[in-house]
């Protein structure tokens, strides 16, 4: 059994597995996140990476083993306590996933307004995200009148406006040109140091190289070695 009173690990996993249908996604995996880790889970495509993800803000169940999130046991948490568990999560995802008939003020604001706030508080920490990705002055836009790289920053807003503990980001930067993706990620670096745990799914090794981190690789649904990569050290762990 894992200790639910391990303090210092945001995200720990014990021999968990997951299945699609035949198919086996992960297998055997054990890891622990501390808090305020800056971790990237690299790996071939099919490695299994969007999959781990997904176990951890709940969009798939683990089919054996345990997760356990902030010390609570994923398998015991009731179906009612869902959404708050989720929120404990910002998600960017490659393709941004932005509503595309809402403005850029609205697409972040709503991440609030599900959560109940009230509309000053809205309005103020909406622009404080906005200012903090460079995107004040397109709070009226719709999205797809800004570049990827743009429309990117403001999936960055839409993950951090609900102060979350943690950061997914399932191939944040596999959609951008080099410049872009030095935003995103030199954004995701600047959330890291203000104290949250930042987990990149990325198959971008040059990525890794340049941003420096913690690294966890899957291969085949399983977990390698794991080692630490300095920013612009060219390691022979590749
Ligand atoms: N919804 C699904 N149904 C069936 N198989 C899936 C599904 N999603 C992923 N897989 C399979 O699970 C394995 C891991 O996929 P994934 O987690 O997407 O890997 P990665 O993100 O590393 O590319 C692959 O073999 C993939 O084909
Ligand atoms: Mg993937």
């Amino acid at each position: 059994m894992i200790d639910a009173n391990e303090k210092s690990s945001v995200i720990r996993m014990f021999h968990v597995h997951h299945n699609y249908g035949i198919q086996k996604a992960l297998i055997d995996i054990t890891l622990d996140i501390p808090k305020n880790d800056f971790v990237f889970i690299t790996g071939p495509s099919g490695a299994g990476k969007t999959t781990l993800l997904k176990l951890l803000y709940l969009a798939e169940a683990v089919t054996e083993g345990q997760v356990l999130i902030d010390g609570m046991n994923l398998s015991r948490v009731p179906r009612k306590r869902i959404p708050l568990l989720r929120r404990k999560f910002g998600i960017i995802f490659q393709d941004y996933k932005l509503i595309a008939n809402r403005t850029v003020f609205d697409n972040v604001s709503l991440v609030l307004e599900a959560a109940g706030k009230k509309r000053r508080l809205i309005l103020k920490k909406v622009r404080s995200v906005l200012r903090l990705v460079g995107m004040e002055d397109r709070q009226t836009a719709l999205p797809l009148s800004l570049s990827g790289g743009e429309q990117q920053r403001v999936a960055v807003a839409r993950a951090l406006v609900g102060d979350p503990k943690i950061i997914l980001a399932d191939e944040p930067t596999g959609s951008l040109d080099d410049d872009s993706a030095g935003i995103i990620m030199d954004l995701l670096k600047d959330v890291h140091i203000r104290g949250t745990t930042v987990i990149i799914a990325t198959h971008d090794k040059d990525l890794i190289r340049k941003t420096g981190g913690r690294v966890l690789f899957l291969k085949e649904g399983r977990l390698d070695t794991s080692s630490f990569v300095e920013k612009d050290y060219d390691n022979s762990i590749f």
